[in-house]
């Protein structure tokens, strides 16, 4: 059974399916936005991820179990599936890798990983980027040697390792630094985490490579507002993801809002992709990657590389839906309205393109509709022509179809020239 059959559309009046665009551009002038958001304006331009970050993480699936064997072979597996050619780069160790430090605080990786500069070399010789994982604390979050105290010492060998990514997780730094040095001072705890992951920015900076730099403290005081200016080129926007669509779906929850933040070089994290892990089904593992699109979000996929199954496999290299995240234009997507149990997003594109995720987060298979997507209020005349993204199948949108859904399915469509409402004289 093909994957898509979950969600269809009913022709009830004006609906057609054609395989060529049918109509001219027009003007746009209900839709003109600005081209970038006013606060990515404000940020100078960075050297790393002018689109968001792409790669494989080790920690959704395999946890402490990574090892050196395991990123190589994920690594070896990003080639051989194509993920790579799609534009998955970073290949990224999670926590777990640590040893203990030398006299001279020297901090070795533990026996998982024998050599990291020949692993980063192995990455490397597949055309692939590498990743690391540390905390400003003491220790991270799964209990192995954090930073603190060596950031600078770490960042140097991370470069001299030939690391490309450092992701840093606050973990103990909690505990270590902002409960002991300001007790019951929530504002003065605050203003020692920003110092601390500033002061790892200019330990990365110094190092003169280029490393994605990588917030891991949950969305803490507003991260999005300040993480830029002391380095941040994505910030994690809320606590951990698990396989699980009501997690996801309250993740993208919290979402809504954080778009004008958003922009090349400096983007919102939602958190690692699951597509593929846990017991999501076919239609939640989709609307997942399409929501994460939208978002401009990093994908980072999570999930066991070399035992991945084909129709995940396909949702993952979706090229028009990695497109769609990668746009050149970085805008972060918005919830323009919800009806019932059905959301609205679109996302504003490079030359004027739109893409448009209707999504039935119910429970219930069926359970608000007949659904009709309201063109108008997302500034559109009515008729559309776009692509289903996850059918390839050029599509009509008359706002008079009838959209039927399964239950946390999504339909994603790119218009490549949509037709704003006309302007009334
Ligand atoms: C935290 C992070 C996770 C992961 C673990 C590792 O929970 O949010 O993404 O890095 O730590 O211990």
């Amino acid at each position: 059974m093909r994957i898509f059959t979950s969600l269809f559309v009913v022709a009830l009046a004006l609906v057609s399916f054609t395989t060529q665009a049918q109509s001219p551009a027009a003007p746009q002038a209900q839709l003109a936005t600005p081209q970038v958001s006013p606060k990515a304006q404000l940020v100078s331009p960075p050297q790393v991820s002018q689109t968001p970050p792409m790669g494989w993480n080790s920690w959704n699936y395999f946890a402490n179990k990574v090892d050196d064997k395991g990123i190589r072979a994920a690594a070896d597996q990003l080639v051989a599936t194509g993920m790579k050619d799609a534009g998955y780069v970073y290949v990224n160790i999670d926590d777990t890798w640590e040893g203990e430090r030398d006299a001279n605080g020297v901090l070795a990786p533990n026996a998982k990983f024998p050599d990291m500069k020949a692993l980063a070399d192995y990455v490397h010789s597949k055309g692939l980027k590498i990743g690391i994982y540390s905390s400003p604390g003491s220790k991270t979050c799964g209990g192995y040697a954090g930073s603190l105290g060596h950031e600078e010492q770490d960042a140097k060998m991370y470069a001299e390792w030939g690391f490309d990514y450092l992701k840093y997780d606050l973990c103990s730094f909690i505990p270590d630094v902002m409960e002991k040095q300001a007790p019951h001072n929530k504002a003065a705890q605050m203003r020692l985490m920003h110092t601390a992951y500033a002061k790892m920015d200019k330990a990365l900076k110094a190092t003169g490579r280029p490393i994605v730099y990588s917030f891991c403290q949950y969305g803490w005081d507003a991260v999005w507002e300040w993480g830029p200016s002391v380095g941040a080129n994505l910030w994690r926007t809320t606590g951990d993801v698990t396989p699980e669509w009501d997690r996801i779906y309250a993740i993208v929850s919290q979402q809504a809002g954080l778009e004008e933040y958003a922009g090349p070089g400096h983007w919102n994290d939602p958190d690692m992709l699951e597509v593929g892990n846990g017991k999501l089904t076919l239609a939640e593992n989709r609307t997942h990657f399409s929501l994460w699109a939208m978002l401009a979000a990093p994908l980072l996929a999570g999930n066991d590389l070399p035992n991945m199954k084909p129709e995940i496999k396909a949702i993952l290299t979706n090229r028009d839906v990695i497109a769609i995240d990668q746009d050149p234009l970085g805008r972060q997507g918005a919830r323009i309205y919800s009806d019932g149990e059905v959301e609205v997003w679109t996302r504003h594109l490079a030359g004027g393109a739109l893409a448009i995720a209707v999504v039935n987060v119910g429970d219930n298979r069926y359970s608000t509709h007949p659904f009709h997507l309201n063109l108008r209020k997302l500034g559109l005349a009515e008729t559309q022509t776009g692509k289903d993204l996850w059918t390839g199948k050029t599509l009509e949108l008359t706002g008079n179809e009838l959209l039927v859904m399964a239950s946390h399915d999504v339909l994603l469509v790119r218009v490549d020239a949509p037709k704003a409402i006309p302007a009334v004289n």
